[in-house]
Formats: C-alpha cells, sequence, structure tokens
C-alpha cells in the first residue's frame, strides 16, 4: 500500500463502506460487488481500496480470529505479523516478569503490542515504515496507554521502559516476500541491536524463525520454540527477568488440547539408538528445533531409530502432545509392489506417506502404489540401521 491509498483508506468514507460491506467470500461475489458499489457513485481507487482491506481481513481471520474485523493491513504486514495465540504468549512474558512499560521496536501492524495492551502494560510501539506505523495506530487506537511513533527503533529513547521487545524484518522489503534475508546482520533491526536492546532493560524478548542458526543464540537467553499444531512459527529469545531460571531450551506446542512444554537446562542429550520397536513416534518439529528430542525418547521409554534421524522407537504406546505416534504393523522392503500388497492385506487405501532418511519424493511414490483397501494408514519410509525400510503403520491417539 502506498501514501495514497493510505490517504484513501483513512477516510470516513472508505471506513464506513469497509465496515457496512457484507462478509467477503469469493472473487466472484466480489465482481457483483464492485459493481453496485461502483453504480452507488464511489470512485473506483475507493473500491479497490475497501475490497482489498476486505480481503486481507478475511485472511487475516486466521491470526487474529474476529479482531481481524476491526484491524487494518497491509499484505507484507499480515504475512509478518505475529497470531495473536503467540503474541499473547510474549505478552504474558512481559506481564510476568512483573513489567509495567514495553518498547516493541519494529512494531509492524501492531500484533504484539497489542496483547502486551490486552494484558494492561504500557506499550511504546515503533515503526520504521510510514503507512505500517499509520495502520498500527488505527489497530492500537482503542487502548489509551499505547503511543505509536513512526521512527527509526535504533534511536529510540528506552529510559521510560523495563521491557523491551523486537520482531525483526526478515525479508527484503519490496522483494518476494518468500525470500528470507540470511545474515543476521541484515536483518532490521540487526540482530546486534536487539541483543543489546534486550539486555539494556529487565526483561528483553526478541522473536525470530524457527529455523535461526543455532550458533546465534546468547549464551544468556532462554531460547524457546512454539508450535502451533505442527506448524513450528518461532524461536523466541528471552533475556533478564523475562528468561525462566534453570531453562535454556522450551518447546511449546499450542494446540486445540491446551498448551504443551517441554523445558530444559540445555540441549538435551542424545538419546541411544536401538532397534526398531513396536511403535514410532515422529516428534513434533518444535521439540526437534529445540534440541529436546532425548528428552522426549526417555519420558516415552525408547530410543532412536538411528543417529541422524528424528524418530523415535519405543515397545509402548504412549499418547503424547510432543508427537505423533504410529503402531508398525509390518515391515516391507521399499518397494511399491510389496508395499501396495502389505497395504491391501491391511485393508489400507487412504494412506499418508511419511519419509525420512531417505531420498524419495513421496508425491511421487504415491503414483507407483495400488491402493485398494479402504481404511486408513500411514507408510513410513525410513531407515533401520543401513536397511531402507517401509513401515506400514496406523497412527495412535495423540493428545494433540
Ligand atoms: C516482522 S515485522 C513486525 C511484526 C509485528 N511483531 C507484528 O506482529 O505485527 C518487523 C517490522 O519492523 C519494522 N522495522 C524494520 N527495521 C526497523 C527500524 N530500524 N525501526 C523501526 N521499525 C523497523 C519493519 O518495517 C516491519 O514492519
Amino acid at each position: 500500500m502506498d501514501a495514497s491509498e493510505l490517504t484513501t483508506l483513512l477516510t470516513p468514507e472508505a471506513l464506513r463502506l469497509l465496515r457496512d460491506l457484507p462478509p467477503y467470500e469469493n472473487e466472484t461475489d466480489v465482481l457483483a460487488l464492485v459493481s453496485r458499489l461502483r453504480k452507488d457513485g464511489h470512485a473506483p481507487g475507493l473500491v479497490a481500496t475497501v475490497l482489498t482491506q476486505a480481503r486481507l481481513r478475511k485472511r487475516a481471520g486466521a491470526k487474529f480470529g474476529p479482531f481481524a474485523n476491526d484491524m487494518l493491513f497491509t499484505q507484507a504486514g499480515l504475512e509478518q505479523a505475529t497470531r495473536l495465540e503467540v503474541a499473547a504468549q510474549h505478552a504474558g512474558r512481559f506481564a510476568r516478569a512483573g513489567c509495567r512499560h514495553v518498547a516493541d521496536l519494529g512494531c509492524g501492524l501492531g500484533a504484539d503490542s497489542l496483547a502486551l495492551a490486552s494484558l494492561g502494560l504500557k506499550v511504546m510501539a515503533v515503526e520504521r515504515d510510514e503507512v505500517t506505523a499509520a495502520l498500527a495506530a488505527f489497530n492500537l487506537s482503542a487502548f489509551p496507554d499505547v503511543t505509536v511513533t513512526h521512527g527509526d527503533a535504533t534511536e529510540a529513547d528506552l529510559t521510560c521502559v523495563d521491557g523491551v521487545f523486537l520482531d525483526p524484518a526478515r525479508r527484503t522489503p519490496g522483494h518476494n516476500n518468500t525470500k528470507r534475508q540470511m545474515n543476521a546482520d541484515d536483518w532490521s533491526p540487526s540482530l546486534t541491536f536487539a541483543v543489546e536492546a534486550a539486555r539494556s532493560v529487565s526483561a528483553g524478548g526478541i522473536k525470530l524463525g524457527p529455523g535461526t542458526d543455532r550458533e546465534l543464540i546468547p549464551d544468556d537467553a532462554e531460547a524457546q520454540w512454539i508450535a502451533v499444531g505442527d506448524d513450528v512459527v518461532e524461536m523466541g529469545l528471552w533475556f533478564g527477568s523475562a528468561k525462566r531460571e534453570d531453562i535454556a531450551r522450551s518447546a511449546l506446542i499450542l494446540s486445540s488440547s491446551g498448551h504443551h512444554e517441554l523445558v530444559a537446562p540445555a540441549d538435551a542429550p542424545d538419546a541411544p539408538v536401538g532397534e526398531l520397536a513396536r511403535f514410532v513416534y515422529e516428534p513434533n518439529g518444535a521439540v526437534i528445533r529445540a534440541h529436546l528430542i532425548g528428552d522426549l525418547a526417555r519420558r516415552l521409554g525408547g530410543h532412536m531409530i538411528d543417529a541422524s534421524i528424528a524418530y523415535i522407537t519405543s515397545e509402548t504406546a504412549s499418547p503424547t502432545p510432543f508427537a505423533r505416534g504410529y503402531e508398525v504393523l509390518e515391515t516391507t522392503t521399499v518397494d511399491a509392489k510389496t508395499i501396495s500388497r502389505a497395504l491391501a492385506s491391511h485393508d489400507m487405501g487412504r494412506v499418508e506417506i511419511k519419509k525420512r532418511g531417505i531420498d524419495i519424493d513421496p508425491a511421487e511414490f504415491r503414483k507407483k502404489l495400488t491402493l485398494t483397501g479402504s481404511s486408513d494408514g500411514v507408510v513410513i519410509l525410513t531407515r533401520a540401521g543401513t536397511r531402507r525400510v517401509a513401515l506400514i503403520a496406523r497412527r495412535i491417539e495423540n493428545l494433540s
């Protein structure tokens, strides 16, 4: 969105029109809507701007739920925004640390500030991009204790705050949004600045991508990987009183059954490697990223199938929110005909194909299978020792 679209959007006429639009459903409805709004005398630029917002609000529902209907977005801002349930975790850290006034340096559209303000904290939000800052001011306007400043985070005066949160931009503005910048000093603000700022106050937090190089984790930080269901969404670094005592690594899973967390004072020691057993567990990505897989294996009374493959195996079925569990019914060679025969003998026709530690494209491999059964099954293509194996399995209940 450029400055002139912003000017169009922030007019009473555009905001009224946006409020009164029917719920955005699909592109066909939109065509009819455009002609109706044009017939009613609204200018083409205004109609386009308002419908873009309606489209973004619908998409934003996945991150913000019903709050999306009272917010304004840019596409890039929405893609980078923290989803509200995760922002609530960030805000909770500052509240538990006893903070009263938190700076959100590079606030984007304001999702994290929104969560902080919802917990009654004062917020000083700073955003360098002018359009984004204006939209953040709109999104946060219901909170009297929030200020939004259009400016550079690296020049913010932090003397009045006791907490600092940073979510550095890790994409190149104006370029393909999926292309991440790789160098931590190219992030904006840079990681060096972010760590210094987070350490300069009583409680500091930095949100980074889940795949961030572990070498970049400072020794004095708690690193927490958060997954929403199976989707690992971030690694957070927590400093000062936002860091929990004796915890340096944690994996937090937010799922429909609640919040589940594994914590440890350091990377967990690896679990031993052993024979493939009756049950196989595929740990949640947050557990893998946090290097807590050894702890999970010990909890499950299991061991690894291979030192380099993130599957745990055990003789017992232990439902857990930290992994998906499978009962192995049969082990075969990695051969499509043999696997098809085995699946047929278990009446499995709807199969999920998983692979780890083996160079096979599951989508291509599926085309080679003949599926005749009527029940659900799972084929796990992996290695056991030096052998390539296919595990014919079924899911066991987990808690997520
Ligand atoms: C990943 S987004 C933040 C998203 C935000 N946490 C949310 O959930 O809505 C990073 C933001 O930092 C802003 N930014 C980058 N460098 C900045 C700087 N030096 N000062 C202020 N803002 C900056 C970018 O414009 C971008 O909007």
